[in-house]
């Protein structure tokens, strides 16, 4: 950090769905940047991007990035590989790097984050701290005050997950679908070999022997360490649904003591990062198109669910190229200038 309090930052995965979300949550919250870089791959060349009134030239990834400039924090999204090898580099060289892929986030030594659950993990970073699986980051701001407050026995999710959790390609090509269908034309499939548009796929993923898909398992996996609940019986299908922005996700819980109703909302309504959207006779509900670009998780449609013992529903909405990625990494650089790194 500088002496006026100013931070080095590059962002490296700056062209894609999540770095070009992290320049504007950037942006908005008023980060206190001094030096800032973007890179991508060497496709991007030429490219520019938009920070804080200026145009940033996009610059290509190379090994002695980190090397040949000196900065504090590094936020990287450019998928498992990039940040395997990089990461390492840029901690090496003196940064702090928030990773946004999954390369790092089951480590043991590496915290697993989402500041409104878990921030003083942030503390225990040996150079590395891991942003979490989208859906996973979204579903734990509503669950720990309930773990909190009632306990959890075993939880089942289905998700609805927007297509710009896939990527830059996969918006571009559900925007393209969509077009094609309604100019009557054959849909094009580079992304998906299937339509995306007007169709809803539950299995969009890596399948592992058992079924499982990588997605589902990351969920698990991550959500029993962000809740430091290792133990915790869950079970998660994830879906992709034709949706550009924000994942929904259909919770069913098993709470330990009886959580009422009114109990539940009263607990998530004083919650950090979650918002109470729940009078589904009025309309109050979450809706993914309507919240797409803000900032809380949504919970809405606390039912309980007489099927079960201590048995509760609830619908959950979150942007996950905010909450789910670019918001919640800078959450975390910004602790860790509160910190002093
Ligand atoms: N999308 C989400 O909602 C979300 C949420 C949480 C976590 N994540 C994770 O965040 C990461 C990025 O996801 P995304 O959705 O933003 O993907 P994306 O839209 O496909 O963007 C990928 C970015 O990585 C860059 N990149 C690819 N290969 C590179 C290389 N060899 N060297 C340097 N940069 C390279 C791309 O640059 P070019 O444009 O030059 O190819 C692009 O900027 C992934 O690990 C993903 O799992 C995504």
């Amino acid at each position: 950090m500088s002496p006026s309090g100013a931070v080095s930052l590059a962002v490296v995965g700056a062209t894609g769905a999540v770095g070009q979300e992290m320049f504007s949550v950037l942006e908005q919250r008023r980060f206190p940047a001094g030096k800032v870089r973007a890179f991508a791959s060497a496709r991007s060349t030429g490219r520019t991007v938009a920070f804080n009134g200026t145009t940033l030239p996009v610059g290509e990834l190379k090994a002695d990035a980190f090397e040949r400039d000196r900065f504090d924090i590094v936020l990287m999204s450019a998928g498992a590989k990039i940040s395997r090898e990089y990461a390492p580099r840029a901690v090496s060289a003196g940064a702090v790097v928030v990773d946004n892929s999954s390369a790092w986030r089951m480590d043991p030594g590496v915290p697993l984050v989402v500041p409104e659950v878990n921030a003083p993990d942030i503390r225990r970073h040996k150079g590395i701290i891991a942003n979490p699986n989208c859906t996973a980051a979204i579903l734990c701001v509503p669950l720990k005050p309930i773990s909190d407050a009632f306990g959890l026995e075993r939880i089942v999710v289905s998700t609805y997950q927007a297509v710009s959790g896939k990527g830059a390609r996969a918006v571009a090509e559900l925007e393209a679908q969509t077009r094609a269908w309604a100019a009557g034309q054959a849909l094009p499939h580079n992304v998906w070999p299937y339509d995306m548009a007007f169709n809803v796929l539950a299995v969009d993923w890596k399948v592992a022997e058992d079924g499982t898909t990588e997605e589902e398992a990351k969920v698990m996996e991550e959500t029993r360490k962000i809740l430091g609940l290792p133990n915790l019986r869950i079970s998660v299908t994830c879906v992709r649904v034709p949706v550009f922005r924000c994942h929904s996700e259909s919770v069913n819980l098993q709470t330990r003591r009886k959580a009422a109703v009114a109990e539940v909302r009263r607990v998530l309504s004083g919650a950090p990062g979650v918002e109470l959207l729940d009078d589904p006779r009025a309309g109050r509900f979450p809706r993914p198109k309507e919240l797409a670009g803000s900032d809380p998780v949504y919970a809405g449609r606390i039912r309980e669910d007489g099927s079960v013992e201590n048995g509760l529903s609830l619908w959950v909405v979150g942007d996950q190229l905010r909450k789910g990625a670019a918001l919640n990494a800078v959450q975390i650089a910004e602790r860790l200038i509160q910190d002093g790194l």
